[in-house]
């Protein structure tokens, strides 16, 4: 299979709203976008803009997923950019999230040669997101209790992963210092 990172540009409002509409994220929580506010968010920059780009992930040729950076406006100041990673349903757990994740990792320590640094977050049952970080060599840095809606009232921890420029370089993960208390 092909699998091509393609950037999602203004005319595909639609067919991004098909995609975030049409699909299920459990992992996502509630949400209020309906359509309008989908064409809202590719006008206003949401997707697309100094702090944020978004590209289609392909399999030949069909749209099977998407990537969104974001919190790139802070990268000169030192900031580190975070992303949203969604597979359709019919695709997951066939490889392409753990693909996707090391894409975009080289695709944001190539574009932004001062970066040190990619940030990741995800709901505490989410184990596909928790494996494909540890396979892309991200490492556990935060746990937030209670941190993260869910559905019906319910709340989830959150954990924070990342992953640094030198740890990608080298292929040595370095955990942090947990015993500094
Ligand atoms: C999370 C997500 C991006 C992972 O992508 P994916 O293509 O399904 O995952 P992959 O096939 O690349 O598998 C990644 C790892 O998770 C494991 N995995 C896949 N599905 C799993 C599941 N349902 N339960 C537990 N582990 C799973 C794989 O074995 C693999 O582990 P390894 O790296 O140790 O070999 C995808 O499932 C998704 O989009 N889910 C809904 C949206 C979402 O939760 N996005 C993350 C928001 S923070």
């Amino acid at each position: 299979m092909d699998t091509t990172y393609q950037h999602l540009d203004a005319s595909d409002a639609d067919a991004l709203a098909d995609f975030l509409l049409h699909e299920t994220w459990p992992f996502h929580g509630p949400t209020a976008l309906d359509r309008d506010a989908i064409h809202r968010r590719v006008r206003d920059g949401f997707y697309n803009g100094d702090d944020s780009r978004t590209f289609w992930i392909t399999e030949d040729g069909e749209r099977v997923g998407l990537i969104r950076l974001f919190d790139l406006a802070d990268v000169p100041r030192g900031g580190a950019p975070l992303f949203d990673l969604r597979i359709g349903r019919a695709h997951r757990g066939r490889g392409l999230g753990g693909r996707a994740l090391a894409w975009l990792t080289r695709y944001l320590f190539t574009e932004f040669p001062g970066l040190r640094r990619i940030e990741g977050h995800t709901r505490q049952d989410n184990r596909a997101m928790r494996r494909a970080f540890r396979s892309g060599a991200y490492v556990k840095e935060a746990h937030h209790r209670d941190a993260w809606p869910g559905e019906e009232g319910r709340v989830h921890d959150a954990v924070g992963y990342a992953i640094l420029r030198r740890d990608w370089l080298s292929g040595v993960t370095t955990p942090p210092d947990w015993h500094d208390e």
